[in-house]
């Protein structure tokens, strides 16, 4: 807890007082906005208050809603509020085809039970594709009518697929920017990871689905990302540093002009181009955890932090100055433990040395590099 607060209370120095850079401005790439937090309730709350404003400034607002793990925090905090919700119109973004309504997995299930029946949205304002249908070409024809109707969302929620699917609603890899909404066959990577649902069983899981289109998603006037979690680390990088296009479906929303994608420090662990190679080489060193930067007194403080909640693992502190003013600048921190194979808690920042390994062979910035008790 206390050390969650340290490292936020590091990026508020850094988003504040210190550069007057935002850290999603680091990570900007090139237009959608990046909003790192802390844990995955930070990242509720923020989405939250996002659509509440959204709402007390239109109470007809068109929403267009996910369904799964992402949005659960958002949709708690949204019946907790009491929101009024009575002039709301909702277009949920996509269903399995086929499968019965009342399967607890579909999403018109879900939708009731997690949002529906809790809030106060006129059921005729509801809207999500139809899994029972017999004719599923006749309710995608269905579906872009009812679309066409609600005119485009006000704000549109998105999670992201698992690994490397990087899908929004279920556009898998192969998605058009184009595309509209269709039925679509659902990627077997996908399948695999949403048979959690099913028992396991990925036989269980429905082949196919029907899904707005991307063309349809950027329509919205307002798009935020929900991501939690290392799993999703992978596809955000793809996403945001990779090139745009249908390989990774959810790159599309860079073209965007106003797409906010709110992460969880470990959803965000492996962007910063410099961070994960970095990373990686420590990985490869003795277990030990590493934080690097300045922060004077937060560093030490981390230090301890560290030691006790890591017991047993070797901590080491670095510092390295700033070019500019030769004290120790909180470039970058990073606490990575090879042993349990994870990056523990990074927080990125511009200025991060080029080139990290060798000390002999590093340049100077990376060379500088000394035990913070040397440095202040
Ligand atoms: C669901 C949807 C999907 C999910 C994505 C992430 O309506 O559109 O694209 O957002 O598969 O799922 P979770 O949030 O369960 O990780």
């Amino acid at each position: 807890m206390l050390f969650g607060f340290i490292i936020v209370k590091i990026v508020n120095n850094y988003m504040t007082s210190e550069f007057n850079i935002p850290l999603s401005e680091s990570l900007r790439n090139p237009s959608p906005e990046i909003v790192v937090l802390s844990n995955a309730s930070e990242v509720d709350k923020k989405a939250f208050d996002i659509l509440s404003r959204v709402i007390s400034e239109k109470p007809n607002a068109v929403l267009t809603l996910a369904t799964g793990s992402s949005p659960l925090g958002l949709y708690k905090l949204m019946i907790d509020a009491r929101l009024d919700l009575k002039n709301v119109i909702t277009r949920n973004l996509d269903e399995y085809w086929p499968l019965s309504k009342e399967n607890p997995q579909s999403y018109s299930r879900f939708m009731k039970d997690n949002l529906f029946d809790h809030v106060n949205i006129p059921e005729e304002n509801r809207n999500i594709p139809d899994c029972e249908t017999a004719d599923p070409e006749a309710e995608v024809a269905r579906y872009q009518a009812v679309l066409k109707r609600t005119g485009p969302s006000d704000l549109t929620i998105l999670g992201i697929g698992p690994g490397l699917t990087c899908h929004i609603a279920f556009n898998e890899r192969g998605s058009d920017e184009n595309s509209r909404t269709r039925l679509v066959k659902i990627d077997p990577d996908t399948v695999k990871a949403n048979a959690r649902f099913f028992d396991g069983d990925e036989n269980r899981v429905p082949q196919m689905a029907i899904t707005q289109g991307i063309a349809d998603i950027l329509e919205s006037r307002k798009i935020i990302l929900i991501a939690k979690g290392f799993s999703k680390a992978e596809g955000i990088k793809r996403t945001l540093e990779g090139t745009i296009g249908p390989d990774a479906p959810a790159s599309f929303l860079r073209n965007h002009p106003d797409v906010t994608f709110i992460l969880d420090k470990e959803a965000a662990s492996l962007l910063g181009t410099n961070i994960d190679r970095f990373i990686r080489s420590l990985l490869q060193e003795n277990d030990s955890l590493m934080c690097a930067g300045n922060c004077r007194n937060s560093i030490s403080e981390i230090d301890k932090q560290v030691k006790n909640k890591f017991p047993g693992i070797n901590t080491k502190i670095l510092a390295y100055p700033d070019a500019r003013t030769g004290m120790g600048v909180h470039y970058s921190l990073l606490i990575v433990s090879k042993e349990k194979n994870t990056i523990v808690n990074p927080v990125s920042a511009p200025g991060f040395p080029e080139y990290v390994g060798e000390e002999s062979s590093a340049p100077p910035m990376f060379s500088q590099m000394r035990p913070v008790s040397e440095v202040i």
